[in-house]
Protein backbone atom coordinates (compact mmCIF):
# COMPACT_ATOMS: atom_id res chain seq x y z
CA UNK A 1 0.00 0.00 0.00
CA UNK A 2 1.37 3.45 -1.09
CA UNK A 3 -0.53 6.86 -0.02
CA UNK A 4 0.38 9.65 -0.98
CA UNK A 5 0.17 12.75 1.79
CA UNK A 6 -0.33 15.94 0.52
CA UNK A 7 0.82 18.69 3.65
CA UNK A 8 2.38 15.76 5.16
CA UNK A 9 4.93 17.66 6.25
CA UNK A 10 2.64 19.77 8.52
CA UNK A 11 1.75 19.52 12.19
CA UNK A 12 -1.50 17.20 11.43
CA UNK A 13 0.38 15.47 7.96
CA UNK A 14 3.48 14.56 9.86
CA UNK A 15 1.57 12.16 12.81
CA UNK A 16 -0.59 11.00 9.70
CA UNK A 17 2.80 9.83 7.97
CA UNK A 18 4.36 8.58 11.13
CA UNK A 19 1.23 6.32 11.55
CA UNK A 20 1.31 5.33 8.29
CA UNK A 21 5.34 3.91 8.51
CA UNK A 22 4.96 2.41 11.61
CA UNK A 23 2.04 0.29 9.40
CA UNK A 24 5.20 -0.29 7.70
CA UNK A 25 3.21 1.73 4.14
CA UNK A 26 4.93 3.46 1.93
CA UNK A 27 4.43 7.26 2.04
CA UNK A 28 5.10 10.01 -0.49
CA UNK A 29 4.58 13.56 0.79
CA UNK A 30 3.59 16.15 -1.50
CA UNK A 31 4.59 19.45 0.41
CA UNK A 32 5.88 22.81 -0.43
CA UNK A 33 7.30 23.37 2.66
CA UNK A 34 6.27 26.96 3.29
CA UNK A 35 4.35 25.82 7.00
CA UNK A 36 5.89 22.29 7.32
CA UNK A 37 9.41 20.49 7.89
CA UNK A 38 11.51 17.97 5.64
CA UNK A 39 12.90 16.53 9.72
CA UNK A 40 9.17 15.67 10.06
CA UNK A 41 8.46 13.08 7.68
CA UNK A 42 10.96 10.49 8.43
CA UNK A 43 12.20 8.25 5.47
CA UNK A 44 9.22 9.22 3.61
CA UNK A 45 9.75 10.34 -0.34
CA UNK A 46 9.60 14.35 -0.27
CA UNK A 47 8.31 15.56 -3.63
CA UNK A 48 8.50 19.76 -2.83
CA UNK A 49 5.25 21.03 -4.83
CA UNK A 50 2.79 23.78 -4.26
CA UNK A 51 -0.39 21.72 -4.64
CA UNK A 52 -2.26 24.86 -6.42
CA UNK A 53 0.11 25.83 -8.84
CA UNK A 54 0.27 25.62 -12.53
CA UNK A 55 2.27 22.60 -12.67
CA UNK A 56 0.90 20.61 -10.06
CA UNK A 57 -1.46 18.88 -12.11
CA UNK A 58 1.07 17.24 -14.52
CA UNK A 59 3.77 16.92 -11.17
CA UNK A 60 0.79 15.12 -9.38
CA UNK A 61 -0.06 12.69 -11.73
CA UNK A 62 3.73 11.48 -12.45
CA UNK A 63 3.97 11.14 -8.99
CA UNK A 64 1.34 8.67 -8.49
CA UNK A 65 2.03 6.57 -11.32
CA UNK A 66 6.29 6.59 -10.56
CA UNK A 67 5.45 5.46 -7.06
CA UNK A 68 2.12 3.22 -7.43
CA UNK A 69 -0.22 5.60 -5.37
CA UNK A 70 -3.21 3.69 -3.88
CA UNK A 71 -4.57 6.45 -1.65
CA UNK A 72 -4.41 9.95 -0.90
CA UNK A 73 -4.66 12.16 2.38
CA UNK A 74 -5.19 15.89 1.30
CA UNK A 75 -3.58 18.26 4.03
CA UNK A 76 -2.02 20.88 2.01
CA UNK A 77 -4.00 24.38 2.58
CA UNK A 78 -4.27 27.43 4.06
CA UNK A 79 -6.03 27.67 7.68
CA UNK A 80 -5.96 31.11 9.23
CA UNK A 81 -9.41 32.15 9.52
CA UNK A 82 -8.40 35.82 10.20
CA UNK A 83 -6.38 35.86 6.68
CA UNK A 84 -8.83 34.31 4.64
CA UNK A 85 -11.04 36.98 5.23
CA UNK A 86 -8.62 39.56 4.13
CA UNK A 87 -7.48 37.72 1.16
CA UNK A 88 -10.30 35.29 -0.14
CA UNK A 89 -9.53 35.02 -3.36
CA UNK A 90 -6.34 33.41 -2.52
CA UNK A 91 -7.52 31.13 0.00
CA UNK A 92 -9.86 30.10 -2.85
CA UNK A 93 -7.35 29.54 -4.95
CA UNK A 94 -5.26 27.30 -2.60
CA UNK A 95 -7.41 25.37 -1.58
CA UNK A 96 -10.44 25.49 -4.17
CA UNK A 97 -7.69 24.87 -6.54
CA UNK A 98 -5.34 23.04 -4.88
CA UNK A 99 -7.91 20.48 -4.04
CA UNK A 100 -9.12 20.75 -7.65
CA UNK A 101 -5.58 19.96 -9.04
CA UNK A 102 -5.78 16.79 -6.54
CA UNK A 103 -8.85 15.36 -8.38
CA UNK A 104 -7.64 16.33 -11.44
CA UNK A 105 -4.59 14.00 -11.22
CA UNK A 106 -5.87 11.21 -9.16
CA UNK A 107 -8.66 10.86 -12.14
CA UNK A 108 -5.68 10.85 -15.01
CA UNK A 109 -3.45 8.30 -12.67
CA UNK A 110 -6.62 6.53 -11.76
CA UNK A 111 -6.30 6.69 -7.84
CA UNK A 112 -9.94 6.82 -6.57
CA UNK A 113 -8.98 6.52 -3.08
CA UNK A 114 -9.25 10.53 -1.10
CA UNK A 115 -9.17 11.57 2.57
CA UNK A 116 -9.98 15.70 2.57
CA UNK A 117 -9.21 17.91 5.56
CA UNK A 118 -12.37 19.70 6.36
CA UNK A 119 -13.10 21.80 9.28
CA UNK A 120 -16.05 22.21 12.04
CA UNK A 121 -15.49 25.82 10.48
CA UNK A 122 -18.43 24.50 7.44
CA UNK A 123 -20.88 25.16 10.42
CA UNK A 124 -20.07 28.46 11.46
CA UNK A 125 -22.32 30.15 13.89
CA UNK A 126 -24.74 26.74 14.50
CA UNK A 127 -27.53 26.89 16.65
CA UNK A 128 -27.48 24.08 18.08
CA UNK A 129 -25.16 23.06 21.28
CA UNK A 130 -23.97 19.82 19.65
CA UNK A 131 -23.48 19.61 15.87
CA UNK A 132 -24.17 16.53 13.82
CA UNK A 133 -23.29 16.30 9.69
CA UNK A 134 -26.54 16.36 9.06
CA UNK A 135 -27.07 19.99 10.09
CA UNK A 136 -27.14 22.78 7.25
CA UNK A 137 -23.84 23.73 7.15
CA UNK A 138 -23.32 27.72 6.92
CA UNK A 139 -19.80 28.79 6.73
CA UNK A 140 -19.43 32.52 8.34
CA UNK A 141 -15.90 32.89 6.44
CA UNK A 142 -13.72 32.10 3.19
CA UNK A 143 -11.88 29.78 4.82
CA UNK A 144 -15.14 27.88 5.81
CA UNK A 145 -16.14 28.41 2.42
CA UNK A 146 -13.28 26.83 0.93
CA UNK A 147 -13.57 23.73 3.13
CA UNK A 148 -17.39 22.99 2.45
CA UNK A 149 -16.46 23.46 -1.73
CA UNK A 150 -14.16 20.79 -1.26
CA UNK A 151 -16.39 18.41 0.43
CA UNK A 152 -19.11 19.63 -3.00
CA UNK A 153 -15.94 18.81 -5.44
CA UNK A 154 -15.46 15.25 -4.08
CA UNK A 155 -19.31 14.37 -3.82
CA UNK A 156 -19.38 15.20 -7.39
CA UNK A 157 -16.30 13.65 -8.15
CA UNK A 158 -17.75 10.94 -6.53
CA UNK A 159 -21.12 10.82 -8.46
CA UNK A 160 -19.20 11.02 -11.61
CA UNK A 161 -16.17 8.85 -12.09
CA UNK A 162 -16.45 6.87 -8.77
CA UNK A 163 -14.08 8.61 -6.32
CA UNK A 164 -14.21 7.18 -2.87
CA UNK A 165 -13.82 10.19 -0.68
CA UNK A 166 -14.15 10.71 2.67
CA UNK A 167 -13.82 14.27 4.35
CA UNK A 168 -13.45 14.36 8.17
CA UNK A 169 -14.60 17.77 9.84
CA UNK A 170 -12.10 18.35 12.55
CA UNK A 171 -12.47 20.48 15.48
CA UNK A 172 -9.89 22.15 17.68
CA UNK A 173 -6.60 20.16 17.14
CA UNK A 174 -4.10 19.97 20.20
CA UNK A 175 -1.34 18.43 21.67
CA UNK A 176 0.98 16.03 20.37
CA UNK A 177 1.45 12.51 19.52
CA UNK A 178 5.45 12.14 19.73
CA UNK A 179 7.52 15.13 21.11
CA UNK A 180 9.30 16.39 18.11
CA UNK A 181 5.77 16.63 16.45
CA UNK A 182 4.41 19.01 18.28
CA UNK A 183 1.98 22.09 16.91
CA UNK A 184 4.78 24.46 15.43
CA UNK A 185 2.51 27.48 14.55
CA UNK A 186 1.70 30.09 16.95
CA UNK A 187 -1.72 30.36 15.88
CA UNK A 188 -4.32 28.31 18.31
CA UNK A 189 -5.52 28.71 21.71
CA UNK A 190 -2.91 26.14 23.56
CA UNK A 191 0.10 27.18 21.79
CA UNK A 192 -0.43 31.09 22.04
CA UNK A 193 -1.01 30.35 25.79
CA UNK A 194 2.61 28.43 26.45
CA UNK A 195 4.05 31.36 23.79
CA UNK A 196 2.97 34.49 26.38
CA UNK A 197 3.82 32.12 29.34
CA UNK A 198 7.07 31.80 28.34
CA UNK A 199 7.64 35.33 27.59
CA UNK A 200 6.13 36.29 30.85
CA UNK A 201 3.11 37.21 30.36
CA UNK A 202 -0.27 36.57 31.23
CA UNK A 203 -2.48 34.10 29.00
CA UNK A 204 -5.23 36.29 27.10
CA UNK A 205 -9.13 35.11 27.11
CA UNK A 206 -11.00 36.78 24.36
CA UNK A 207 -14.31 38.07 25.97
CA UNK A 208 -15.47 36.43 29.60
CA UNK A 209 -19.46 37.17 27.95
CA UNK A 210 -20.50 34.65 26.41
CA UNK A 211 -23.63 32.53 27.08
CA UNK A 212 -22.11 29.30 28.76
CA UNK A 213 -20.84 28.50 32.01
CA UNK A 214 -17.89 30.27 33.17
CA UNK A 215 -18.55 33.03 30.03
CA UNK A 216 -15.64 31.72 27.86
CA UNK A 217 -16.02 30.20 24.36
CA UNK A 218 -16.79 26.20 24.77
CA UNK A 219 -14.90 23.53 22.08
CA UNK A 220 -14.25 20.34 21.61
CA UNK A 221 -10.54 19.87 21.61
CA UNK A 222 -9.10 16.54 19.55
CA UNK A 223 -5.69 15.14 20.54
CA UNK A 224 -4.14 15.26 17.48
CA UNK A 225 -2.72 11.25 17.50
CA UNK A 226 -6.62 10.55 18.01
CA UNK A 227 -7.38 12.36 14.49
CA UNK A 228 -4.47 10.88 12.97
CA UNK A 229 -5.98 7.66 13.92
CA UNK A 230 -9.01 8.92 12.23
CA UNK A 231 -7.74 9.09 8.75
CA UNK A 232 -6.08 5.74 9.11
CA UNK A 233 -9.51 4.63 9.75
CA UNK A 234 -11.00 6.95 7.19
CA UNK A 235 -8.46 4.91 4.45
CA UNK A 236 -9.44 1.34 5.87
CA UNK A 237 -13.04 2.35 4.97
CA UNK A 238 -12.14 3.55 1.62
CA UNK A 239 -10.60 0.35 1.37
CA UNK A 240 -14.13 -1.76 1.22
CA UNK A 241 -15.75 -3.06 -1.88
CA UNK A 242 -18.32 -0.35 -1.23
CA UNK A 243 -17.83 2.79 -2.86
CA UNK A 244 -18.60 5.10 -0.14
CA UNK A 245 -18.23 8.80 0.05
CA UNK A 246 -19.38 10.75 3.54
CA UNK A 247 -18.35 13.47 5.65
CA UNK A 248 -17.49 12.60 9.03
CA UNK A 249 -17.44 15.21 12.23
CA UNK A 250 -13.65 14.33 14.01
CA UNK A 251 -14.25 15.21 18.01
CA UNK A 252 -15.07 13.73 21.06
CA UNK A 253 -18.50 15.33 21.86
CA UNK A 254 -16.91 17.37 25.03
CA UNK A 255 -16.76 20.96 25.40
CA UNK A 256 -14.05 22.89 27.22
CA UNK A 257 -14.29 26.13 27.85
CA UNK A 258 -11.51 28.38 27.39
CA UNK A 259 -10.95 28.91 30.72
CA UNK A 260 -10.82 25.46 31.55
CA UNK A 261 -8.16 24.85 28.79
CA UNK A 262 -5.81 27.57 30.59
CA UNK A 263 -6.36 26.56 34.14
CA UNK A 264 -4.92 22.99 32.59
CA UNK A 265 -2.11 24.41 31.07
CA UNK A 266 -1.25 25.84 34.61
CA UNK A 267 -1.60 22.35 35.79
CA UNK A 268 0.10 20.62 33.69
CA UNK A 269 3.14 23.42 33.67
CA UNK A 270 3.09 24.00 37.35
CA UNK A 271 3.44 27.97 35.94
CA UNK A 272 0.82 30.59 37.27
CA UNK A 273 -1.74 30.66 33.81
CA UNK A 274 -4.05 33.61 35.66
CA UNK A 275 -5.45 35.00 32.66
CA UNK A 276 -6.36 38.48 31.54
CA UNK A 277 -9.47 39.52 29.77
CA UNK A 278 -9.97 40.87 26.86
CA UNK A 279 -12.95 42.25 24.27
CA UNK A 280 -14.53 39.50 22.31
CA UNK A 281 -12.61 38.64 19.11
CA UNK A 282 -14.89 38.60 15.81
CA UNK A 283 -16.34 35.55 14.41
CA UNK A 284 -16.03 33.42 17.57
CA UNK A 285 -19.35 31.24 18.19
CA UNK A 286 -20.02 30.72 21.54
CA UNK A 287 -20.06 26.86 21.46
CA UNK A 288 -18.75 24.62 19.14
CA UNK A 289 -18.87 20.61 19.75
CA UNK A 290 -19.14 17.78 17.49
CA UNK A 291 -21.48 14.88 17.98
CA UNK A 292 -19.17 12.16 16.97
CA UNK A 293 -22.02 9.67 16.99
CA UNK A 294 -21.62 9.07 12.76
CA UNK A 295 -17.77 8.25 12.88
CA UNK A 296 -18.15 6.12 15.86
CA UNK A 297 -20.49 4.17 14.27
CA UNK A 298 -19.76 3.48 10.51
CA UNK A 299 -15.71 4.29 11.13
CA UNK A 300 -15.64 2.27 14.49
CA UNK A 301 -13.42 5.74 15.36
CA UNK A 302 -13.18 6.71 18.51
CA UNK A 303 -10.78 9.46 20.87
CA UNK A 304 -8.63 7.68 23.28
CA UNK A 305 -7.06 10.72 24.40
CA UNK A 306 -8.12 12.70 27.09
CA UNK A 307 -8.35 16.51 27.38
CA UNK A 308 -5.73 16.11 30.12
CA UNK A 309 -3.47 14.36 27.83
CA UNK A 310 -3.91 16.74 25.33
CA UNK A 311 -2.83 19.43 27.19
CA UNK A 312 -0.03 17.26 28.97
CA UNK A 313 1.50 16.56 25.62
CA UNK A 314 1.24 20.06 24.46
CA UNK A 315 3.19 20.74 27.46
CA UNK A 316 6.12 18.09 26.77
CA UNK A 317 6.65 19.03 23.13
CA UNK A 318 6.66 22.46 24.04
CA UNK A 319 9.43 21.95 26.37
CA UNK A 320 11.34 19.67 23.78
CA UNK A 321 11.00 22.49 21.27
CA UNK A 322 13.09 25.83 20.75
CA UNK A 323 10.55 28.18 22.74
CA UNK A 324 11.21 25.55 25.91
CA UNK A 325 10.08 27.34 29.37
CA UNK A 326 12.37 27.26 32.45
CA UNK A 327 10.07 26.76 35.40
N1 LIG B 1 -8.72 32.29 22.47
C1 LIG B 1 -8.46 33.05 23.58
N2 LIG B 1 -7.17 33.47 23.78
C2 LIG B 1 -6.16 33.18 22.92
C3 LIG B 1 -6.45 32.40 21.78
C4 LIG B 1 -7.75 31.96 21.57
O1 LIG B 1 -9.34 33.36 24.38
O2 LIG B 1 -5.02 33.61 23.18
C5 LIG B 1 -10.08 31.75 22.30
C6 LIG B 1 -10.75 32.10 21.00
O3 LIG B 1 -11.35 33.37 21.09
C7 LIG B 1 -11.73 30.96 20.86
C8 LIG B 1 -11.00 29.77 21.49
O4 LIG B 1 -9.98 30.34 22.29
O5 LIG B 1 -12.88 31.22 21.60
C9 LIG B 1 -10.37 28.84 20.49
O6 LIG B 1 -9.64 29.61 19.56
P1 LIG B 1 -8.66 29.02 18.47
O7 LIG B 1 -8.12 30.15 17.69
O8 LIG B 1 -7.70 28.08 19.10
O9 LIG B 1 -9.61 28.10 17.58
P2 LIG B 1 -10.97 28.42 16.81
O10 LIG B 1 -12.05 27.69 17.52
O11 LIG B 1 -11.16 29.87 16.59
O12 LIG B 1 -10.66 27.79 15.39
C10 LIG B 1 -10.09 26.50 15.26
C11 LIG B 1 -9.24 26.44 14.00
C12 LIG B 1 -10.11 26.66 12.79
C13 LIG B 1 -11.24 25.66 12.80
C14 LIG B 1 -12.00 25.70 14.10
C15 LIG B 1 -13.01 24.61 14.15
O13 LIG B 1 -8.23 27.43 14.06
O14 LIG B 1 -9.34 26.48 11.62
O15 LIG B 1 -11.09 25.53 15.20
O16 LIG B 1 -13.59 24.52 15.41
F1 LIG B 1 -12.09 25.92 11.80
Amino acid sequence: MTTLVTGGAGYIGAHVVRLLEQRGERVVVVDDLSTGSASRIGDAVLVKLDVASPEAVGVLTATMREHGVDAVIHFAARKQVGESVERPAYYYQQNVGGLTNVITAMEAATVDRLVFSSSAATYGNPSSAVVEEKLHAEPINPYGETKLIGEWLGRAAARAWGLRFVALRYFNVAGAGWDDLGDPAVLNLVPMVLERLGRGEKPLIFGDDYPTPDGTCIRDYIHVRDLAEAHIAAIDYLGKDERPHDTFNVGTGKGASVREVIDQIGVASGLDATPEIRGRRAGDPAQLVASPDRINEVLGWKAQHSFEEIVASAWSAWQAGPRRIDV
